[in-house]
């Protein structure tokens, strides 16, 4: 997997929003959601992007999807097609459509169309998702939040998309449906070489549906490695974190941390390193940014933002 092709990739991605402005109108103060992604998406993997709410997991969706640009920097999506699931089935479905429309959607010309051959299409990927025949005249509101789960899911495939962006794709569903929907979306990747991202603030799905990890902190990535690397040996001093405060599966990431180390505003980001505020390693020279570079464990392709736990060399 870590010589795959790259389907996607981002460079130096910044994205900020206005949140206030001047009696003019001329906006005069920014939320900055992302501060220089620079990621690849490899064809067939599945990549964790991990980290607290805030940190612009969304964002990085949006911005994939095509729904934010980028303030400064590049997105290639090289020409891959891509689609996304929701968190939130509910809210991502229009109630007023029948199941196999809702499916059917992303490549009906429009929504009054009602061909047998897009019928038959739904049929098909209704049963890869497990969904049954009868449940194609449906609506939304007669189905359980798995199987909303499961029509989102094959509303994302009808499109034959080459990486799916899977935000949060369990976290509202009680934790034995959670399972389901997750082997579901293996068999599913195995089956179709497709790419997922998976965005999720809860370690143990990450660690156990992805090939690569992100760690998020403040609209930055701080590591990224192999998942198995990370787990095993997590480089930045924000990983160390996020790791020790699982102290069960399922458990939220940050449950534990005590309240003064909650996450700085992105309204007037830090000065130098962007964990600082938080970290118990901070040192002289944690005062002035931090690029990536590899992780002190000379594992290809790990690496972390942290000038104390990155090979000596590399500065
Ligand atoms: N449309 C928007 N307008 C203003 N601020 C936004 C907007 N979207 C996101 N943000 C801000 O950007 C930051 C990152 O948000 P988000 O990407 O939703 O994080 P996450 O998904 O990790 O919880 C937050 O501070 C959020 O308030
Ligand atoms: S650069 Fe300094 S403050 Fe930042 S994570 Fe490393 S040790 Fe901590
Ligand atoms: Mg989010």
């Amino acid at each position: 997997m870590s010589n795959a092709p790259t389907a996607l990739s981002l460079d130096d991605v910044h994205v900020r929003f206005p949140v206030a402005a001047d009696w003019r109108g001329r906006p005069n103060r920014y939320a900055h959601a992302l501060n220089g992604v620079t990621l690849n998406v490899r064809k067939g993997e599945t990549l964790g992007i991990v980290g607290e709410s805030g940190c612009g997991k969304t964002t990085l969706a949006n911005l994939l999807m095509g729904l934010v640009k980028p303030t400064r920097g590049c997105f290639d999506r090289g020409g891959a097609s891509l689609q996304i699931v929701f968190q939130d089935p509910q809210s991502s479905l229009d109630p007023r459509l029948p199941v196999w429309k809702l499916i059917m959607e992303p490549v009906m010309v429009n929504r009054r169309s009602g061909s047998r051959a897009l019928r038959a299409q739904a049929a098909v990927l209704a049963q890869q998702v497990g969904l049954r025949p009868e449940h194609l005249d449906r609506y939304p509101h007669e189905f359980s939040g798995g199987q909303r789960q499961r029509i989102a899911i094959a509303r994302a495939l009808s499109a034959e998309p080459d990486v799916i962006v899977l935000d949060e794709p369990t976290s509202a569903l009680d934790i034995s449906v959670q399972a389901q929907i997750l082997n579901l979306l293996q068999e599913l990747r195995a089956e179709r070489l497709l790419s997922y991202v998976l965005i999720s603030h809860n370690v143990s799905v990450v660690r156990h549906m992805c090939d690569r990890v992100a760690v998020m902190y403040l609209g930055q990535i701080v590591e990224i490695g192999a998942a198995l690397d990370v787990f095993a040996a997590p480089a930045h001093p924000y990983t160390r974190l996020l790791l020790e405060s699982v102290p069960r599966i399922g458990a939220p990431f940050l449950e534990g941390v005590p309240q003064d180390t909650e996450l700085p505003g992105n309204r007037h980001l830090p000065q130098g390193c962007f964990f600082r505020s938080r970290c118990p390693l901070a040192t002289a020279g944690c005062e002035l940014p931090q690029a990536m570079a590899e992780a002190g464990d000379s594992v290809v392709g790990h690496k972390c933002r942290c000038h104390v736990r990155c090979k000596k060399e590399e500065r």
